[in-house]
């Protein structure tokens, strides 16, 4: 078996941050889960917004789903889910969410996916986002299954 995908990347300012989704965005497709990781005011929604907005039929806000829990957007790529689990107690409001049928059929971009346990799909890629020092610059830690390597070839790897 080989070994899964890791990678880092350095994003010096937010402005790289939005400049990386937007590159991601068009590799993306139904079935694709991205988890994105890291504290709160790491740049998750910063991320999933300029992902989103770069991939929208029509122009539309892309507010924060702290207190929603799942937005539903349509894109030029499918049906896309941007979900924050922030708020999240028990895995099973995943379901009745209906979270674990979007997984398959969309385009689906999780904050806070720890809250996911046995739920998380295998095949997800996971994007962490550290702080680094005080000021803008954030550290991307990608992991996933080793297929997602050859799929962001030339963005991440
Ligand atoms: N390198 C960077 N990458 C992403 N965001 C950055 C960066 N530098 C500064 N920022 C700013 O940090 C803030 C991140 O806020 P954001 O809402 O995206 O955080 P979050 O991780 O979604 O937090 P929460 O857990 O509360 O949902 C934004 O105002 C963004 O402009
Ligand atoms: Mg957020």
């Amino acid at each position: 078996m080989s070994s899964p995908f890791r990678t880092e990347l350095r994003l010096a300012s937010a402005e790289e941050t939005a400049r990386l989704a937007t590159r991601i965005a068009p590799l993306l497709g139904p079935g694709d889960v991205l988890l994105l990781s890291g504290g709160i005011g790491a740049g998750k929604t910063h991320f999933a917004r300029a992902l989103i907005q770069s991939l929208l039929v029509e122009p539309e806000d892309v507010p924060s789903p702290t207190f929603t829990l799942v937005q539903e957007y349509d894109t030029t790529a499918g049906t896309l889910w941007h979900a924050d689990l922030y708020r999240l107690s028990d895995p099973l409001e995943v379901v009745e969410l209906g979270l674990e049928e979007a997984f398959s059929d969309a385009i689906c971009l999780v904050e806070w996916p720890d809250r996911l346990a046995d739920l998380t799909p295998p095949s997800a890629l996971a994007l962490e986002l550290i702080p680094e020092g005080p000021g803008d610059a954030r550290l991307l830690r990608a992991d996933g299954p080793t297929d997602w390597a050859a799929r962001l070839a030339g963005v991440l790897a």
